[in-house]
């Protein structure tokens, strides 16, 4: 989604906001521009579709735009094609606005047609451009009272950064659901969608609430509330590397990540584990509370929808209460059942997809209590939800995620773990079980990740495949799922995740000879009924992996044509060992194809519109 970038110094503006949006790329965007506002030369705009290399080269990797403010923006085309002239930042017609943006003015059309009214042209097809003419045409010497007078009239969700000509010391922040944070340095401050972006000049930042303004200037930011009143924030140290954004030798983010996936298990959940009890120092859950649940809602979108489908089959066993997984675009258009006893469970890398936020509350305002299960430190949803979990995974950056998958399925759990505990449904002996195995699933990792050559091997052979399915039971119907998605997402090939004892109600007619099927077989309780699916698939002509732990890999060889063999975990605790294979073999095949990995088309990172 679009990414937003504003710089307000003494230095030269450009060539860090190049700099900051090159951070941003992985978020996925369609053009990119520039707005720099200089003493000598006034505001100067550049923007082009296509890459930010595109942009970066028409300014000369920013050297041709000279002043000390400016403003940079990556979009993902949502009002009009990409563009040239659709590109952010949007400049009113008089030319004394300029404006990014990242979200969607719902009300945009019927603004646009009042300000043709009053004579104004328009030269974009944005919502974006809206803004900008309406900012101007409300102006009368107070910027502040302007932008006010704009936020009053527009409708939808939005992160804005805005420069005006008559005032060139200041840049506007403002946000409403989409993301935006301020990062404070010596003698400048910069505005940008996420920290990723500000990383390299500072680790000071703040992270503006819905409603927010902030005004900006080289010595500080003021930020007032929606009625103008300052309000104080809170200024937070980041404190990760900027190492870990960064490829460190790996050909691809999405290469690296699959390889962090011990390190950010361990991560999660080692310092959560005391004298063999899982303990949760965020959380605060009361027997009598969970006992009364009447449903667990999970809440989610993508991969994360996918954990949610294994957390289901984990929680139904573990905590026999039942649990209802919902896609959040479906969930708050369904007038879902909540009540005061209902647990909603969100779970978002992100913690700003627009979707999962506003699902999120309307659970809430239904009466849930909402437990966010979060990658990104003081994203929205982490600081709306009433209870979060952070996962220690690190930036990811690779639009397909795979190490935020981990170690979302990780915290899962631990939170199964918890509440099985509080309210008695575990056994000791079990739970000791399940919390010993846990602690062994990163070394389990490594040695997957050990024998990715294999997984390379199968890819070659079958990078060019139409159409791949992927089969299982239980949780390997979910893992399958996600194993899925990460195909399609990287490799474009198309792919079908099914319940491999649904496929005879009808998919089985699209089984010819050479298709390939990927058959997950690790669940030992529904091992056999699996393989008869295999052996369904197999007299029909397909080509068939098996994916299956070691102790059963000599029964799927006697029927398939390859076997990847997991070790052997508690039953559980599968998924994260399942997983790997699947998303190196969309890692690898998806490198055959010689795909944009990192940056898929179409697909954005963080989605922050509905
Ligand atoms: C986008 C990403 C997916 C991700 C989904 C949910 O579609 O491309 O990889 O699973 O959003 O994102 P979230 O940040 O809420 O987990």
């Amino acid at each position: 989604m679009c990414g937003i970038v504003g710089f307000v110094g003494r230095e030269e503006a450009a060539p860090i906001l190049l700099e900051g949006l090159s951070r941003l790329e992985y978020r996925g965007y369609d053009s990119a521009g520039l707005a720099i506002w200089g003493a000598q030369d006034g505001l100067q705009v550049v923007k082009a579709k296509g890459r930010l290399q595109v942009l970066s080269d028409l300014t000369q990797g920013g050297a041709t735009l000279h002043g000390s403010i400016g403003l940079g923006h990556t979009r993902w085309a949502t009002h009009g094609e990409p563009s040239d002239v659709n590109s952010h930042p949007q400049v009113s017609e008089r030319g004394r606005f300029a404006v990014v943006h990242n979200g969607i003015v719902e009300n945009y059309m019927e603004i646009r047609e009042f300000l043709q009214n009053q004579g104004i042209t328009f030269v974009s097809q944005t919502d974006t451009e809206v803004v900008a003419q309406l900012l101007d045409y409300l102006y009368e010497g107070d910027l502040l009272d302007a932008v006010a007078k704009m936020l009053h009239r527009i409708r939808g969700a939005y992160a804005f950064g805005i420069i005006c000509a008559d005032c060139p010391d200041k840049l506007v922040a403002v946000r409403k659901d989409s993301p935006l944070i301020l990062g404070h340095g010596e003698g400048f401050q910069m505005l940008a969608s996420d920290v990723t972006a500000v990383i390299k000049y500072t680790r000071e930042v703040t992270y503006l609430d819905n409603d927010e303004l902030a005004v900006v200037t080289p010595d500080g930011v003021q930020v007032y509330d929606a009625y103008l009143q300052p309000v104080e924030k809170e200024q937070h140290h980041v404190d990760w590397e900027i190492s870990a954004a960064e490829k460190g030798g790996y050909e691809h983010f999405m290469a690296k990540e699959i390889m962090e996936q011990p390190e950010a298990f361990r991560k999660t959940v080692f310092p959560r584990i005391r004298d063999g009890q899982v303990a949760l120092d965020d959380l605060h859950f009361e027997k009598d509370y969970l006992e009364q649940l009447d449903k667990i809602y999970i809440i989610a979108c993508g991969s994360s929808y996918h954990v949610g489908m294994v957390a289901k089959y984990n929680f139904e066993k573990l905590l026999r209460k039942p649990v209802e997984v919902a896609l959040a675009s479906e969930f708050r258009y369904s007038e879902p059942i909540v009540t005061g006893h209902t647990l909603a469970l969100v779970i978002s890398q992100s913690g700003e997809t627009i979707d999962t936020l506003t699902a999120m509350r309307e659970a809430k305002r239904l009466g849930a209590r909402a437990l966010a299960i979060v990658n990104v430190v003081g994203s929205t949803i982490a600081r709306e939800a009433d209870d979060v979990l952070y996962t220690w995974a690190g930036p990811e950056i690779a639009v397909a995620t795979t190490k935020a998958y981990s170690t979302q399925m990780a915290v899962t759990y631990l939170i199964a773990l918890y509440f099985a505990q509080m309210m008695g449904t575990i056994s000791p002996e079990e739970y000791a079980a399940i919390v010993s195995e846990l602690l062994l699933i990163p070394t389990k990792l490594e040695t997957i990740l050990a024998q990715s050559q294999d997984i390379q091997y199968y890819a070659s052979l079958y990078f060019n495949h139409p159409s791949i399915f992927f089969i299982g039971r239980n949780i390997d119907y979910a893992v399958g799922m996600e194993g899925s998605l990460k195909l399609k997402e990287i490799s474009y090939i198309h792919s079908e995740a099914y319940a491999a004892g649904e496929l005879k109600h009808g998919t089985i007619s699209l089984i010819e000879p050479g298709t390939l099927v990927v058959a997950l077989a690790s669940c030992r309780a529904v091992f056999e009924k699996e393989m008869s699916n295999v052996v369904e698939v197999k007299s029909r002509g397909a080509d068939v992996i098996a994916l299956t732990t070691e102790d059963l890999a000599g029964e799927t060889a006697k029927t398939v044509d390859h076997t990847i063999a997991i070790p052997t975990t508690h039953p559980m605790l599968l998924p994260s060992l399942d997983v790997v294979p699947l998303q190196l073999f969309a890692y690898y095949v998806a490198l055959q194809r010689g795909c944009d990995i990192d940056k898929p088309r179409n697909l954005a990172k963080s989605v922050t519109v509905e």
